[in-house]
């Protein structure tokens, strides 16, 4: 497994791991507005150079925010959230950020178990954040000083 700067040419696979992996996925054109300036992002390629997961952040002056982490489903759950979550603080840490940002999805278990474990904490809630259809759901908003 390696990890590498992601580029516009890696949309479509992206695209493919979210409709897999996420049961709320991003859509192409979050991906496309996601390769702005301020923006960094990577992908996780295993031996045969497949993309199986990757991460998107933005940097704003010192604050860094993670939009969005993924990992393919059939890959997750052997430590490669993990590697992508220290690649985010790391490369942060190297662009100049002192505090990193998220929001997740209340019920999201399995991604708030990998934040805490990475050493986030949750700082607030917003309630009713995320609405689909009939269905709502509160953000988590989580923060770590670098
Ligand atoms: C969240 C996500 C990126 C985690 O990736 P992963 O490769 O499965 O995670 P890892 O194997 O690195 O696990 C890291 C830690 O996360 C937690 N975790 C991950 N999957 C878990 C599960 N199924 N049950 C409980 N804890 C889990 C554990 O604390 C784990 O550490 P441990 O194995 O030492 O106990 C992955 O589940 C995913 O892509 N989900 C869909 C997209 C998504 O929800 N992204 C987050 C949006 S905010």
């Amino acid at each position: 497994m390696k990890i590498e700067l992601l580029s516009q040419h890696d949309i479509s696979r992206l695209v493919e791991i979210e409709q897999h992996a996420n049961p709320y996925p991003w859509q192409q054109n979050a991906f496309v507005s996601s390769f702005a300036d301020s923006y960094f992002s990577y992908k996780l390629l295993d031996d045969s150079g497949e993309i199986q997961g990757f991460y998107f952040a933005q940097l704003i002056l010192e604050q860094l925010e993670l939009f969005n982490i993924c990992v393919a489903s059939d890959m997750q759950g052997r430590g490669y959230g993990k590697v992508l979550l220290q690649h985010f603080l790391q490369e942060g840490r190297s662009r100049g950020a002192t505090e990193a940002f998220l929001e997740v999805r209340s019920t999201n278990d399995n991604a708030i178990a990998l934040y805490e474990k990475c050493g986030f904490s949750k700082t607030g809630v917003r309630q009713n954040y995320y609405v689909q259809g009939d269905s709502k759901a509160d953000a988590i908003l989580m923060a770590l000083v670098m």
